[in-house]
């Protein structure tokens, strides 16, 4: 029986957010180390994908939970423990085909997962005009036929991330109510609609309300408010502004301050050595990944670890000129070189 870890979370509890590139196996490991949050997400993986033949081992490699050093098989090597002994993570899914909902929900079960996420908030356009993500919310029938189908596949908790409405504010209100009445685990809301993106201020405002939907409707859904918040500090404030909330998600907060789920680092910034030191174990990292996946006779790309370099190489003289140094390194020998030479002058 697999039990229901967001009622085993303390109040104000902590997420870092599903972030597409950015929050895969390695960089959850990173952030672990500088201090995680009380929840993790995985990157999003399409159902359709995981149903066909071609894309499941891709699909199933973005649901990797742990990087293994030596693998044996690439199915069998994980420790279906894993999860609850550490952080929970929950695989977060994504589509708009129900009967995909039901095959991928049913592997999830066995992967190690704590939960399983159905994103209806993605703006991509891509996402969008194949039907998923925020386009969800144009096309309520089935995206309640997929939450159904989801959870009638699995006995993980099922729960739902989603934006404010598509194109106007207002849709919230007949959007939410409707998510809630699917006796969800957990509801996150992003303060946006699909149309605003990320560009206008989250409408923090519009909280109470949100808290008195869900208290109405479904009072033991776990309530999730995302949208520019940036450290734990900030969450704390939050949490005793709005106290009907459950949880906060931090998305690119963790770009300024990769240690911004850390109660340590409340009052005081990480020194650069700290910083250095945990772009180190990024890239060892990212070394026994690349491995790993090369000897599943798969790839784990240099380029984009090249994105990452800001998040450690940040808020000293000299940082803008030794970033655009390591922006031309193209193996992580050449990024560690570079690294020495400057620390060692
Ligand atoms: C690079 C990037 C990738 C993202 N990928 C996903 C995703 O896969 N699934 C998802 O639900 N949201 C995704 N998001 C949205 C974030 O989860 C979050 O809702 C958004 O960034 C707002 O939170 P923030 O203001 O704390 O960043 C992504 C955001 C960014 C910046």
């Amino acid at each position: 029986m697999v039990t229901n870890f967001w009622n085993n979370l303390p109040h104000g509890f902590t997420v870092l957010a599903p972030m597409e590139g950015v929050t895969d196996v390695v960089f959850r490991e990173v952030i672990s180390r500088a201090g995680a949050p009380d929840v993790f997400f995985t990157e999003f993986t399409n159902v359709s994908s995981f149903a066909s033949e071609k894309g499941r081992n891709n699909a199933l490699e973005r649901l990797d939970l742990e990087i293994t050093k030596a693998p044996k098989s690439a199915k069998n090597s994980k420790n279906p423990d894993r999860a609850l002994n550490s952080t929970p993570v929950v695989a977060q899914i994504w589509g708009n085909n129900p009967a995909h909902f039901t095959e991928l929900a049913s592997a999830l079960e066995n992967l190690g997962f704590s939960g399983l996420d159905i994103n209806m908030g993605c703006p991509d356009r891509h996402v969008n005009k194949a039907g998923g993500g925020a386009a969800m919310i144009k096309t309520p029938d089935l995206a309640i036929e997929c939450i159904k189908s989801a959870k009638s596949a699995t006995s993980l908790p099922v729960s739902v991330k989603t934006r404010l409405g598509f194109t106007y504010i207002d849709e919230y209100k007949t959007w939410l109510p409707l998510l809630l009445k699917q006796n969800l685990s957990a509801l996150t809301v992003h303060l946006r609609t699909r149309k605003e993106m990320s560009k206008v201020p989250a409408h923090f405002d519009l909280i109470p309300e949100i808290v008195r939907l869900r208290d109405k409707i479904a009072p033991k859904t776990k309530l999730i408010i995302n949208g520019d918040i940036e450290d734990v500090k900030h969450v704390h404030e939050l949490s005793n502004k709005y106290p009907g909330v459950d949880g906060w998600m931090i998305g690119r907060g963790v770009f300024k301050n990769p240690f911004c789920f850390n109660q340590n680092y409340i009052d005081k910034q990480p020194t650069r050595e700290e910083l250095q030191s945990l772009l180190d174990y990024h890239l060892k990292l990212f070394d026994e990944r690349q491995k790993e996946l090369e000897s599943r006779s798969s790839r784990y790309p240099y380029e984009p670890l090249k994105h990452f370099f800001k998040i450690y190489i940040n808020n000293f003289p000299g940082a803008s000129d030794l970033r655009a140094e390591l922006m031309e390194c193209r193996d992580t020998a050449s990024v560690r070189a570079i690294l020495k030479s400057k620390t060692t002058l």
